[in-house]
């Protein structure tokens, strides 16, 4: 039988910078492939090479579709063979409806028109396909990113794919959206459509691929079929050796208490009648790793956002710090008083593409938290260079543009910029989404360095082995309302999870 696709000998340079090295992979109809790698092993480079994006020319090597060889100039050649991607960062237009960017650069016309009342009910056919029960005129804005994600998927069977690349869709998704979009991909495979899915998630990788391949620094490492794979095995594979721990607890002295919050309460930023938190109490001590755990749209963003004095909404409460009443009205405020904050949303707040790795990281050094005096140019070289290195960020050179490197480094240099601050108090947001199990590991460590420096540290995170791993102590949050203040020992995932859905409000401490 001839493979759906075939890829022989993938080389694919950046200047010096040897991306992928003969990378080749094999993928049947009616299969799902996953690629495994660290950041910047070189996965979506490849997914790149295939779609066509890099053209045939740009990169050594032999692609077939079908049997037949393919030499792209670029993206509408691919998705003429039945080709779709579906990018790490999301390409929907926000300001346009639904119908409008399923059918962008596609529209249907009768009679020189275009013809709504077809691209309507059209639509409502692809929206029923991906399981998506809205109106085609709802604005892409006001969607979640679980609906767009699928949205997404809904403009690449318009086109009638028969390979769909995913990489690294759930990333940004909360646990049922991710349960929706797996059965979405299975659904799709029994309907004979392919799928390359990229994912930092191991168990999922495992629970959905038929094979996975594992690359490591752009270098194909194995392809097994992924019932003899363990996540173990997948690890091993990726970074090169055993890894027999992923969370590298560390014996740190929690003080008093350094941070009050009181009483906090907020309302939805459009909808000013929605309560989004209510009434909200905790306290962090110094030295302390508080996990905040709750399903997405708990209202741990907003919360975290009252601390950090950036909420744009309506909103009320008190926050103390070293007993000292705090008047947050904006992030400046914050980071004065030594509250730092890394952001969930990487685009929206955290990288400036243009700028390179090295003033990205410098960003809020120099102008929020204004060190008296100048820094000098080669003091402020030597730091980014220190930073770089602790946080294990891959890039060649500081003078990068950022939005060269890959996802998880792009991550990494942000929660570097804040770390450069210095901060009494550290509040990192999903800080490990997107970002594969070594460098996990070494967020972890700096967490647990940073702890025993007497920072203190909130970290919000949707997944629990993470916040049960490092944690002190987990609030749980539902609905806007802190149901759990739990010390971290021994607790367990369904402890939280049952805490996160029942009525009752459980406070230990
Ligand atoms: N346009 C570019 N210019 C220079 N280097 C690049 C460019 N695009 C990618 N690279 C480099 O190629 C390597 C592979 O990057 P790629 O984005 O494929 O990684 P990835 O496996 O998708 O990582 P992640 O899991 O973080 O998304 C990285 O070292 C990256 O810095
Ligand atoms: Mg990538």
């Amino acid at each position: 039988m001839v493979p759906l696709l075939e890829m022989q000998g993938i080389v694919k340079k950046f200047g010096s910078v040897k991306a992928l090295d003969g990378v080749s992979i094999k993928l049947n109809r009616g299969e799902i492939l996953s690629l495994c790698g660290e950041n910047g092993s070189g996965k979506s480079t490849l997914m790149k090479v295939l779609c066509g994006i890099y053209p045939y020319g740009d990169y050594e090597g032999d692609i077939a579709f079908k049997g037949n060889e393919v030499r792209a100039k670029g993206i509408a050649d691919t998705e003429a063979l039945g080709i779709a991607i579906i990018h790490q960062e999301l390409t929907l237009v926000k300001e346009l409806s639904v119908l409008e960017n399923l059918f962008l650069g596609s529209e249907i016309e009768s009679f020189g028109m275009l013809d709504f009342d077809r691209m309507h009910a059209e639509s409502i056919k692809l929206l029923e396909k991906v399981q998506l029960n809205i109106c085609p005129e709802t604005i892409v804005g006001d969607l979640g990113v679980g609906q767009q994600q699928l949205i997404e998927i809904a403009k690449a069977l318009s086109k009638n794919a028969e390979l769909l690349v995913l990489d690294e869709p759930t990333a940004p998704l909360t646990e049922s959206e991710t349960e929706i979009l797996l059965n979405l991909v299975k659904d799709l495979r029994a309907q004979g459509v392919s799928c390359i899915f990229i994912s930092h998630k191991l168990a999922e990788v495992k629970e959905i691929s038929d094979h996975i391949c594992v690359i490591r620094d752009g270098m194909h490492i194995g392809t097994r079929s992924a019932e003899t794979m363990t996540t173990d095995d997948i690890i091993t594979m990726m970074v090169g050796r055993e890894m027999k721990q992923l969370f590298p607890r560390e014996e740190h002295a929690i003080g008093d208490v350094i941070l009050e919050a009181k009483n906090i309460c907020a309302w939805d930023k459009t909808n000013a009648h929605i309560p989004k938190v209510r009434n909200a109490n905790f306290s962090l001590r110094k030295g302390e790793i508080l996990g905040v755990s709750g399903l997405v749209g708990a209202g741990r963003t907003e919360l975290m956002e009252c601390l950090y004095g950036c909420y744009q909404g309506k909103h009320s409460g008190e926050v103390y710090l070293s007993g000292k009443p705090l008047e947050l009205r904006s992030s400046h405020d914050a980071l004065e008083a030594g509250i730092a904050m890394v952001p969930e949303d990487r685009k929206r707040h955290g990288i400036v593409p243009i700028l390179s790795v090295g003033e990205n990281i410098t960003l809020a050094g120099l102008d929020a938290f204004a060190p008296v005096g100048v820094l000098n140019d080669v003091h402020e070289a030597s730091e980014i260079e220190k930073s770089i290195k602790s946080l294990t960020v891959k890039t060649p050179n500081a003078e990068l543009a950022i939005r060269n490197l890959s996802g998880g480094n792009q991550q990494k240099a942000i929660l570097a910029r804040f770390l450069m601050i210095n901060p009494q108090i550290l509040i990192l947001d999903e800080p490990t989404r997107g970002i594969d199990v070594g460098a996990k590991y070494e967020i972890y460590k700096l967490i647990f360095q940073l702890v025993k420096q007497g920072i203190s540290v909130i970290m919000v995170s949707s997944e629990l082995p993470e916040v049960l791993g490092i944690s002190d102590r987990v609030l749980v949050m539902h609905e806007g309302v802190i149901k759990g203040d739990l010390i971290n020992d021994q607790l367990t995932q369904e402890q939280i999870m049952d805490c996160a859905l029942t009525e009752k409000v459980v406070a230990e401490v």
